[in-house]
């Protein structure tokens, strides 16, 4: 079998979970249009769908929204752990390790268990936001706040971000923008986690790994690098130099391309809209006038090779809008794309064999050992 770098366009797995159409410019979860979802759902209700296949009907959303909300507290142990990271480190990385140190607190391994399933499931939902925000607070020097029952999943988040109760308008695009990043398919945070998971290993660990494998600016990454590209870029009359410059040279343009998409990434033309919404109740963003002008200048430029903006490319300029520090887009990635990846993580193990692909070596052939005493000393020669 040739070697397809990347593993481009080589089915590894069956999944009903996520749908594309790369040339349509379409994604389904389930089976439910993205722009559906977007339009009508909750971040806990399309959650519920992912991982359990079916839409929930109003007394399980209403038992998982309570049963998320009573989970969403972090043991004392976790913040003092999150207190001895240092504040300079990148949220990813406290995210990563934080998650993966769940599993020292929940029992290992019961994964054939449904109980431990949903209690996991329930678990990494409603701490890995709380966990997000703890790590911000202690590196601004302040304790974490805890969440506030009365508020409902996004909401909530943000106030335990911001400490100040979010508008209406603020926590509606913030669950929309999380339905938005829940699921796409096999993305590399999730064939990470899927690999992980055919271990049998345990979800945090399945999470841990996803989460490392999510902070590449080639991935989740790239949102953090669309905002210091616009900055750099400044007014809207210099991104065709930019463009011109950037291809010249060989760079990627950020908040570009997609290994799916032949055509612009459906979520950034929702995600877009509800900028517009934002930027006309609180202001607009000049990055905005900059990020429409890069696109229109990028059509014909980048356009003939099926490269468009993806999701990346307008997230960012909405979460500065809603006060979020720039290196936290990727864990406000994360808290999203653990529905997805939880989907996955019961998917795999619904038929699981662990994956262990081939590889095509390129090493040297059998050599023959050379006693040390023997061996040339290169650094004298
Ligand atoms: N800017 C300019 N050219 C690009 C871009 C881009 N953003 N993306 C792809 N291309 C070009 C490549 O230079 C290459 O051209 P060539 O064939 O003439 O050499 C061709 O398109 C194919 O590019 P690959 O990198 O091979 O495409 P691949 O499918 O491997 O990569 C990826 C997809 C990683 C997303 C890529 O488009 C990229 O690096 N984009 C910028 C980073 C980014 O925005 N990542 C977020 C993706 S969405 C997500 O993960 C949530």
């Amino acid at each position: 079998m040739p070697l397809r770098p990347g593993l481009e366009g080589v089915p590894v797995t069956q999944s009903s979970i996520c749908d594309i159409d790369g040339n349509q410019g379409s994604l389904k979860y389930r089976g439910y249009p993205i722009t559906e979802l977007a339009s009508n759902s909750s971040f806990l209700e399309t959650t519920f769908l992912l991982i359990w296949g079916e839409l929930p009907s109003k007394q399980e959303l209403s038992d998982f929204e309570r049963e998320v909300q009573m989970h969403r507290r972090l043991s004392f142990r976790v913040r003092d752990m999150l207190k001895c990271f240092p504040e300079s480190g990148h949220p990813m990385d406290a995210l990563q390790s934080s998650a993966a140190a769940l599993g020292l607190f929940y029992s290992r391994r019961a994964i054939d268990d449904p109980k431990y399933i949903y209690n996991a499931v329930i678990r990494l939902v409603a701490k890995i936001p709380t966990m997000v925000a703890a790590f911000q607070l202690i590196r601004k020097g302040q304790d974490p706040i805890q969440p506030r029952d009365d508020l409902p999943y996004s909401s909530n988040f943000l106030y335990m971000l911001t400490e100040q109760e979010p508008d209406p308008l603020s926590a509606k695009v913030f669950d929309r923008c999380l339905i938005l990043h829940a699921e796409h398919s096999l993305n590399a945070s999730t064939f990470s986690a899927r690999v992980t998971a055919s271990t049998l290993t345990d979800p945090y660990a399945v999470v841990a790994s996803a989460v490392g494998t999510l902070a590449g600016p080639l991935h989740g990454g790239a949102n953090e690098d669309v905002i210091a590209m616009l900055e750099e870029i400044g007014t809207p009359h210099k991104a065709g130099e930019y463009l011109d410059n950037a291809i010249k040279n060989k760079q990627k343009i950020m908040g570009f391309g997609h290994r799916e998409y032949r055509v612009k990434d459906p979520r950034a033309s929702i995600l877009q809209n509800f900028g517009e919404e934002l930027f006309a109740r609180f202001g607009k963003d000049e990055m905005y006038e900059v990020a429409k002008s890069l696109e229109e200048e990028a059509i014909d430029r980048l356009g003939p090779k099926g490269i468009y903006p993806n999701v990346d490319f307008y997230s960012g300029l909405i979460y500065r809008k809603l006060g979020i520090p720039r290196d936290l887009f990727t864990p406000v990635f994360a808290i999203s794309r653990v529905a997805g990846w939880l989907a996955h993580w019961r998917e795999q193990l619904g038929a699981n064999r662990i994956f262990r692909p081939s590889q095509i070596y390129t090493g040297m052939k059998t050599r023959t050992w050379t006693a040390l005493e023997e061996r040339p000393n290169n650094k004298d020669e």
